[in-house]
């Protein structure tokens, strides 16, 4: 496997990071969101950056409000699932939180999404409760998940 590289998300990541987020989402964010939060101070986004190529493997991002923050965004290509690349992510950030003093990491996931359920449980995101029919396109419950940090 190429060495994967975690860095700060650029504009010039944003065409790849768009096109696996409408590859994995029904409704996906736009390039222009992500330009907006890539621009904002109450965002972090970080890129996994294929080694070899400097393609986008995957990305992640939060929106921090003071001691808390919430997951906006996590997802790998389909060609980089299964090497820890997630998990990797979630570690950075976890690091950025901590830089920021933040105490409360949140998310929000279907109900139905074992991979990614199985993998915050895996990072320490304990279940505080449900949203009924959160998500569109299907219609279907959010699993609401916090990890104290
Ligand atoms: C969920 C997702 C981000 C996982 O990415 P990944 O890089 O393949 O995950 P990792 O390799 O870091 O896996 C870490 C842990 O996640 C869990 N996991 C990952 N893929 C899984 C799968 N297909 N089935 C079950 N558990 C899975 C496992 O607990 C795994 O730990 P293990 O390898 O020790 O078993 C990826 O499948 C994805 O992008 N899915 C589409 C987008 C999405 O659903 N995002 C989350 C929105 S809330």
């Amino acid at each position: 496997m190429a060495d994967i590289i975690i860095e700060t998300m650029k504009h010039g990541n944003i065409d790849d990071v768009a096109a696996i987020e409408a590859a994995c989402f029904s409704t996906p964010w736009s390039r222009n969101a992500f330009a907006d939060a890539v621009d904002s101070e109450n965002y972090e986004y970080i890129v996994a950056l294929d080694g070899n190529d400097g393609g986008v493997a995957a990305y992640a991002g939060m929106q921090v409000v003071l001691d808390e923050a919430e997951i906006t965004n996590i997802a790998v290509d389909e060609r980089y699932r299964g090497r820890g690349i997630a998990g990797k992510l979630l570690e950075g950030l976890v690091t950025l939180c901590v830089r920021r003093g933040v105490k409360y990491l949140h998310l929000e996931v279907r109900e139905s999404n074992t991979a990614a359920r199985s993998l915050y449980a895996k990072c320490g995101f304990e279940i505080d409760g449900m949203r009924k029919n959160f998500y569109q396109k299907p219609t279907e419950n959010a699993v609401l998940m916090t990890k104290l940090l």
